[in-house]
């Protein structure tokens, strides 16, 4: 079966018995938006939070609230388009005997360049924080969660990389989350069934990054992402969601 039949096959949302306390999230690019917002709701879920930024002085203001509300955070700093950066976090939280459970690969930049205008040096900045971070964060991670048996990995994609809806976004931005999309199919082909590995197109959603375009609150569009986040162990995996709604590709 391939990994979009298994995602029809199965529903999303079913009665779960995971004790959330036990699990740790780490969430990318956590310090505002969609991010932020995520990490809240998960530690609000019982997950213990790694909340990863990559200016490590906004990602410990960031957290401030979320310790203030006696949520348990750990801030790591992580700029997932430097791949180097990404092992680094993964070795400071396997030295500090950290397993992240779950992964939300949320870090991402727009860019507004016409496709005949287009730099390499652009294109492969967008493409390395959209696309390679969440590649590299993935392989630092599923990994540990392959040994234990467990995970859950939440791609935040977009509408606009979304090949049924016309691919509608700016170019080097619908290109890469188009690839995130391709890559979610890749990563969840070769991942045992325990680890759900889903991509969520999180709606428009009012944030620096959407600008005067965003109409859902921020609650609203991590809600989204949390919902795949905290999958039962009989959802599905290697699927693509428009929300909570299982979405063509
Ligand atoms: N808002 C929407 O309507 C919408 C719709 C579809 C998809 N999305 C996706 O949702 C995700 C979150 O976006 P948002 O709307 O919450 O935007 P946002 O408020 O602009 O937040 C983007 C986050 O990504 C971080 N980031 C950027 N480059 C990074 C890097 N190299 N390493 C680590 N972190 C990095 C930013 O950190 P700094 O503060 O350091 O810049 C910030 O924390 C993105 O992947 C976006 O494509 C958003």
């Amino acid at each position: 079966m391939t990994a979009s039949k298994k995602a029809k096959a199965k529903p999303a949302a079913k009665a779960s018995r995971i004790d959330w306390t036990t699990k740790t999230a780490l969430v990318t690019g956590a310090n505002r938006g969609i991010g932020l917002e995520t990490a809240r709701q998960l530690g609000q879920a019982g997950c213990k939070i790694v909340l990863a930024a990559r200016d490590l002085q906004l990602g410990e203001e960031a957290a401030q609230p979320l310790v203030a509300e006696g949520l348990r955070v750990r801030v790591e700093k992580l700029d997932v388009s430097d791949e180097q950066s990404v092992k680094d976090c993964a070795r400071r939280l396997k030295k500090s005997r950290v397993g992240v459970d779950i992964l939300v690969n949320n870090a991402g930049i727009y860019d507004r360049t016409p496709i005949m205008e287009l730099e390499t040096e652009t294109f492969m900045q967008v493409f390395r924080t959209n696309t390679l971070g969440a590649l590299w964060c993935s392989q630092a991670f599923i990994p540990g969660m392959v040994e234990r048996q467990w995970g859950r990995v939440v791609m935040v994609s977009s509408g606009l990389g979304t090949f049924s809806r016309g691919m509608l976004g700016h170019p080097c931005y619908a290109i890469s989350k188009a690839a995130l999309n391709a890559l979610t199919i890749k990563l969840a082909q070769a991942t045992p069934d325990v680890v759900k590995i889903n991509a969520v197109r999180p709606g428009w959603v009012k944030t620096r990054l959407a600008g005067a375009l965003g109409k859902d609150s921020v609650e609203t569009g991590a809600e989204r992402v949390v919902h795949l986040a905290l999958l039962p162990d009989d959802g599905p995996s290697g699927g693509y969601f428009r929300g909570k709604r299982p979405s063509r590709w």
